[in-house]
């Protein structure tokens, strides 16, 4: 049976699908067979973060109409074997994904031996937010250090316990507090929530802080996954969020504002 990820927010532009891509690259990385899917309906942006826009013939849409087999719609990444991507149809009909649909293309990845199906969820409370965390098995709530996101994912949370597969069985969606763009000198200001205070507002486990960082961007724009750049703060941790997921312990990294010694003071680096 495969285990099924939402990768989640309320608000938008938080950092899911770059979270989604990382996650999956660094669950493949690590011998597991992955499907990451693009449950964005119109907006199509994971096949980018992925490398593997040019490859797109057949998307998510024409696999639940039935236009194409998902065998033709999986696209095999360059990197690793073992890691596939399904893209976002560009079609404007908001309607074109079906619960049964959904239903159908996860239970046969299921069947194909796939360890992790990772879902990149739109932004949201809407219906394409709720098809994507519906037959999930775990969530990752990705957040940002400030209110709205904060608030936002709280909504998300109610629904993740009432609104799943999970819930409507009297079981638990396992979720799980990602915080991303963090950065530890505004937090030390106070212009930014700190982990703490995140985690005691929505009270999740933190898997992952991964710092702000102009790395996303630049490994975005080459359609790298950010996990790959490995002498990123971000890469790194994006790695240890993955460990976790798989339920290493390792400390926290990149969450306090770097004191400087006395000889790096003295002459830099
Ligand atoms: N750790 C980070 N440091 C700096 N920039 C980041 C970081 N994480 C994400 N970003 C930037 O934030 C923007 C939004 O990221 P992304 O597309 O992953 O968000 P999203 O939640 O998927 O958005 P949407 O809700 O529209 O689907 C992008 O420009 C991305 O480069
Ligand atoms: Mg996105």
């Amino acid at each position: 049976m495969a285990e099924i990820i939402v990768v989640t927010s309320g608000k938008g532009g938080v950092g899911k699908t770059t979270t989604s891509a990382s996650l999956a690259c660094g669950l493949a990385r690590r011998g597991h067979k992955v499907a990451v899917i693009d449950f964005d309906v119109g907006l199509r942006n994971l096949d980018l973060i992925m490398g593997c826009e040019r490859r797109v013939v057949y998307d998510f849409v024409n696999v639940v109409s039935g236009e194409a087999s998902l065998k033709q719609a999986l696209i095999k990444d360059k990197r690793f074997d073992n890691l596939f991507v399904l893209a976002a149809s560009q079609t404007r009909d908001k309607d074109a994904l079906t619960m049964e649909g959904v239903e159908k293309v996860l239970k046969e990845l299921s069947d194909d031996g796939f360890d992790y199906i990772v879902c990149d969820s739109p932004a949201g409370i809407e219906k394409g937010a709720y098809l994507a965390m519906y037959f999930s098995d775990q969530a990752v709530v990705v957040v940002n250090p400030e209110v709205s996101s904060v608030r936002d994912s709280d909504r998300i949370l109610g629904l993740l316990s009432s609104k799943t597969k999970k819930a409507e069985a009297g079981e638990r969606v396992k979720e799980h507090l990602l915080l991303t763009r963090y950065s530890p000198k505004r937090v030390e200001t106070g212009e930014m929530l700190s982990v703490g205070d995140v985690e005691e507002i929505l009270g999740l486990k933190t898997i992952g802080v991964i710092p702000e960082s102009p790395d996303v961007l630049n490994a975005s724009n080459k359609g790298e996954p950010v996990i790959l750049d490995t002498e990123s703060p971000a890469s790194q941790a994006y790695d240890d969020a993955v460990a976790r997921l798989l339920g290493d312990t390792r400390p926290m990294r990149f969450t306090t504002v770097e004191k400087k010694g006395f000889f790096s003071k003295m002459f830099g680096g």
